[in-house]
């Protein structure tokens, strides 16, 4: 297994060419199997969650062709086939095939995810939204069982809460069903109004994605389509942190401020200086860093998948930093890989207490999910002396060539294969 060799101390310099959102494009995929016209996505993430959900897709039959930041998917001649458990368990997504292959064939068998490091991540919600659409779900020996003999009839989908996953299956589905649909409580993330927009140009009609109310007429005359998706507001966050962790300057091209509000608040608030360039942004940061409380929320709040990059950045701050996780019930696992760079932690059910100002020393450290191994990156990039980094197969899911955009500005990071 790789591992990434760092030597902290560098002060990044230079431009970061943002790539396309991972998280826009597994339900892009997932979409395309609505149709049985050909879909084009363009700017996609080089990462291994997206080759293993294109792999998905073609285990359902569709020809999907692959260029680098591109894909076309051919989904005119797919079968409804069950995705094994050891699948679903790797790729989590795949849940999100769910939906269309119900709205395609009236019949769907996807087995239950299961839980991952940062939790039990159950689909309750998802089930729940098929049914509201006229479905019939069960679970079987580990797998949803999802048919509806007479073909989803529309209908109202009221969410427990703001499922990014959940809002994306019920939009899915209900655009193939025969009446209207209204998902009430839907998530505002930016990447389900880019699924709205991919659906729009399969020829759905959608209402309010991106607000907490979203109309789809249903019956759509599927067509042809292109789409280019969003960039991913993670993957700049994360080196938004990069460039305020080491003191550096970075300017994120292809990157957009506007879906990153509560995270620019709270880097200003903690040392850094945000502008916009006629590319994307420049963060800097030359001062001293300062404590910050954050805690993660649904969009437009702080978002989850930068809590653990934002501890790295806390444990540099001199001062007490809490912060609080709402969203998964195990987002810590950073934390005691954390404290072997010597950081000082402490655990207080759902909020993490950092008392930062110590310096950070280079150890060897184990990543254990994607963002918590990023946030080990950004620790070791500040510590003093060399980190390794084992595991480096969690970063490759969701962080196209992330040693060497690193490497391009000044860091001294090396790729160890094997
Ligand atoms: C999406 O996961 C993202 N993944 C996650 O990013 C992200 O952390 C999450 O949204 C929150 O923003 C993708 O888009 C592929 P949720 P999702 O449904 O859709 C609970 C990363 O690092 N829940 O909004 O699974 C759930 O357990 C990944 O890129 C239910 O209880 O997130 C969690 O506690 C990690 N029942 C909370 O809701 C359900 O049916 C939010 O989950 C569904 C979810």
């Amino acid at each position: 297994m790789d591992r990434l060799r760092i030597i902290g101390g560098q002060r990044l310099q230079g431009t970061v060419t943002v790539s396309g959102a991972k998280n826009a494009a597994l339900p892009q995929i997932a979409a395309a199997l609505l149709s049985p016209h050909p879909l084009e996505l363009t700017n996609l993430p080089v990462v291994s969650d997206v080759d293993n959900m294109l792999g998905v897709a073609q285990l359902y039959g569709a020809q999907v062709e692959r260029l680098a930041h591109s894909t076309t998917i051919d989904a005119g001649e797919i079968v409804p086939r069950d995705v094994s458990y050891d699948t679903v368990r790797r790729m989590r997504a795949t849940v999100l095939f769910l939906g269309p292959l119900l709205a395609r064939f009236g019949k769907a068998r996807v087995s239950l995810p299961g839980g991952c490091a940062i939790g039990a991540r159950p689909v309750d919600m998802h089930i729940k939204a098929l049914a509201a659409l006229g479905a019939e779900v069960a679970i079987e020996n580990g797998v949803i069982v999802a048919s509806t003999a007479g073909g989803l009839a529309g209908g109202r989908v009221v969410l427990g809460s703001p499922s990014v996953g959940a809002t994306q299956t019920a939009m899915m589905a209900a655009t193939a069903a025969a009446g209207e649909c209204e998902i009430v409580n839907a998530a505002r993330e930016p990447e389900v109004a880019d699924l709205a927009a991919c659906l729009t140009a399969m020829g759905a009609r959608i209402e309010g994605a991106g607000t907490h109310r979203i109309l789809i007429e249903g019956r759509t005359q599927w067509q042809p389509a292109r789409h280019h998706g969003i960039p991913d507001r993670i993957e700049a966050g994360t080196y938004a942190v990069a460039a305020a962790i080491t003191g550096g300057q970075l300017e994120l091209t292809n990157a957009r401020m506007e879906n990153l509000a509560a995270v620019i608040q709270v880097l200003e608030a903690m040392g850094a200086s945000i502008w916009p360039s006629n590319r994307g942004f420049v963060v800097s940061r030359e001062g001293p860093l300062r404590t910050a409380d954050i805690t993660t929320e649904p969009y437009p709040g702080f978002p989850t998948d930068l809590q653990a990059q934002f501890m790295a950045l806390a444990c540099c701050a001199d001062g007490t930093s809490l912060i609080r996780e709402t969203i998964f019930e195990n987002r810590f696992m950073h934390v005691p890989e954390l404290m072997r760079l010597g950081a000082n932690i402490t655990l207080q059910g759902t909020t993490a207490v950092v008392r930062g100002g110590v310096p950070l020393k280079g150890a060897q450290v184990m990543a254990t999910d994607l963002r918590a191994s990023v946030s080990l990156v950004l620790a070791a990039l500040a510590a003093e002396g060399e980190t390794v980094i084992n595991r480096v197969y969690h970063l490759d899911r969701g962080y196209e060539q992330l040693d060497r955009k690193l490497a391009q500005c000044g860091a001294d990071i090396e790729r160890m294969r094997g």
